[in-house]
């Protein structure tokens, strides 16, 4: 029975390699600032109210320029077509049916071509600063010859910071069936029909078009070979010169930072620290989001992401300031557990959980939500 995105993840982890599973599941090092993203979220009580009329609640928003049925939207992760197969446009797919954005990664399996050619709905790109500016030119003219309605430029992965779950678990891309992995592989035989052997298993946005990568086994081969470590704010007002539509910077996670995103001329920022698999001791994104939001003061949107996994995470979220949360893992164990339905399926639970926690909270739509929803500490 699926009542939740727990209950995704657990499914997941039964239908995908542990490798991939862990790639999703882990963070930096200890994974300290990982687990702090939910403890953080955890921490948060609501204030119960009763006696409201609460009999026509509205989720529908806007943010980043357009209308979505809810305050969610599916976060860029990298290798996602590597938790089922075409796993970038069944995630376009499904959020596009649930009426929420879908961001795609630089780093994804499927191509900004393969999902512009299987969808309808626009969505937004996702890229970082490369050594090769020539490159990040390309993939902008890449991102709107697809008509992408939003760029979103990850400013916090100038290095990789270290997953240890990954060269622990020996993951590679492709994916490779070795002597170590092959009863784990073996035992999830639709996958590997399906990914491992299956059409697109690399970098569809990459590979063939940066020279000098022949031979890239691992992500921080690649990101240590590609991304450049230098860049620095004049960059991004260099991308902000390249890209007329919405620029949205994410990777924020300090007051000063979040100016300095606005003066470069950011129609949103997201509140994040790359779900913990970055810098490990970081704060959790929960705790830094109120300062933030007022830093911002109104500039330009706030989204949020890192812990989100239901509807009371977003409600929390919302509470402290942010217009909309993103979801990485969660959409991933979804993508895992069940391709286009359980992204849908993980779409609609955390809606009505969403819906029934403003209900009890005495909130009529997401626009009335505010710190006022939550118990002082
Ligand atoms: C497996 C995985 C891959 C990711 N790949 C990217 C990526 O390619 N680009 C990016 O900006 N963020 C990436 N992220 C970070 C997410 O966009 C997002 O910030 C994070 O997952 C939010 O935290 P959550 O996983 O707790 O929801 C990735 C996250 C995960 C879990």
């Amino acid at each position: 029975m699926i009542l939740s995105v727990e209950d995704l993840r657990e499914l997941a982890k039964r239908r995908i390699p542990r490798a991939i599973f862990d790639y999703a599941d882990g963070g930096a090092y200890e994974e300290r600032t990982m687990r702090r993203n939910s403890a953080d979220l955890d921490a948060l009580s609501f204030r119960q109210r009763v006696m409201v009329d609460v009999s026509n609640i509205s989720l529908a928003t806007s943010f980043v320029g357009a209308a979505a049925s809810m305050p969610l939207g599916i976060a860029p992760t990298g290798l996602a077509g590597l938790f089922h197969a075409d796993g970038e446009i069944l995630g376009a797919r499904a959020a596009a049916a649930c009426g929420i954005p879908f961001c795609l990664s630089t780093m994804s399996i499927c191509s900004i071509e393969d999902v512009r050619a299987a969808t309808q709905q626009p969505f937004w790109f996702q890229q970082y600063l490369m050594k090769d500016r020539g490159f990040n030119q390309e993939l902008i003219d890449r991102a709107a010859a697809a008509q992408c309605s939003a760029l979103m430029l990850t400013l916090d992965l100038q290095v990789i910071g270290e997953r240890r779950r990954d060269p622990r678990n020996g993951l590679t891309i492709p994916p490779r069936l070795t002597l170590r992995n092959a009863v784990d592989v073996a035992s999830r035989p639709t996958w590997a029909l399906r990914v491992l052997f299956g059409k697109r298993r690399t970098f569809g946005n990459l590979v063939g078009r940066i020279g000098g990568t022949s031979g890239i086994r691992t992500l921080a081969e690649w990101t240590n070979t590609q991304f450049d470590a230098s860049a620095n704010w004049r960059d991004v007002e260099w991308v902000r010169s390249r890209w007329p539509g919405k620029l949205i910077l994410k990777g924020v996670l300090d007051a000063e930072d979040a100016r300095l995103g606005v003066a470069a001329g950011a129609d949103a920022i997201v509140v994040s620290n790359h779900g913990g698999r970055q810098l490990d001791g970081a704060p959790s994104t929960i705790s830094v989001l109120q300062e933030i939001v007022d830093a911002v003061g109104g500039r330009c949107e706030v989204l949020f992401d890192g812990g989100i996994r239901s509807g009371q995470d977003i409600a929390k979220a919302l509470a402290l300031g942010a217009r909309g949360a993103l979801i990485g893992k969660s959409f991933l164990f979804a993508l895992a557990a069940a391709g286009e339905a359980g992204v849908r399926k993980a779409i609609e639970i955390m809606r009505n959980e969403l819906r029934v926690t403003l209900a009890l909270t005495g909130t009529a739509n997401v626009g009335a939500v505010g710190p006022h929803i939550l118990r002082r500490p």
